[in-house]
């Protein structure tokens, strides 16, 4: 399957996405990623993969759909089959969900339907949660609601601070991500709907 991974910043997801399609045996290629930021770090970082990588200044354009609509066209031209956003920190509207529905997945730090939105890493400490973990989802017109395909936890240490939690669930993430990516591309996992669907065990 052809992948193609949106960023905002250093892409440390994106770049365990591109680790784990380095296995030949891995059901998924990394065709190329784009940023709605033209500084992203990880653009850097997939050209030196030699992965096509390209920023779509948001700023260039009048809008959100007008930026979206560039998205899509800059995007389609590598005829991906699956989308990821990873770190990707900007509002998708229905015309960009809805063009990618069924095969745009996402990676959300936070056990969802726990934490949606911002900031999870202060607000689990905040509750007082003693695990924490985070969430790879098929991607809807709701922010962080989307069917969920993996998740991984971790607990949460004495004396953590948002920033070692969110770096020891990092760690997480890049293992999680690489494994949701992979349920997907093989088919073992699917939308339907508002549901992720095993598919059936194929005799
Ligand atoms: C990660 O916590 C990820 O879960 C969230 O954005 C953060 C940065 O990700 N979506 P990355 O290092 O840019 O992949």
């Amino acid at each position: 399957k052809r992948v193609a991974v949106l960023i905002s910043g250093r892409g440390s997801n994106m770049s365990a996405l591109i680790g784990a399609a380095m296995d030949p045996s891995y059901p998924a290629e990394i065709v190329a990623v784009l940023s709605n930021k033209p500084d992203a770090g990880g653009l850097a970082t997939a050209a030196r993969y030699g992965i096509p990588a390209e920023g779509v200044d948001q700023r260039l354009f009048l809008d959100r759909a007008a930026h979206e609509r560039a998205l899509i066209e800059r995007l389609d031209a590598y005829r991906p089959d699956i989308i990821c956003l990873a770190g990707y920190m900007r509002l998708l509207t229905p015309l960009f969900v809805g063009h990618y529905a069924g095969r745009m997945i996402n990676i959300h730090p936070s056990l969802l339907p726990l934490f949606p939105g911002l900031h999870t890493h202060e607000r689990v400490l905040e509750a007082g949660m003693r695990i924490h973990g985070c969430t790879v989802h098929f991607v809807t017109d709701d922010m962080d609601e989307g069917p969920i395909i993996a998740q991984a936890a971790i607990t949460v240490e004495r004396g953590d601070t948002p920033d070692n939690l969110a770096n020891r669930l990092l760690r997480a993430e890049h293992r999680l991500y690489p494994h949701a990516l992979r349920l997907v591309a093989d088919g073992t996992v699917r939308q339907d709907g508002g549901r992720a669907v095993i598919a059936e065990s194929r005799g």
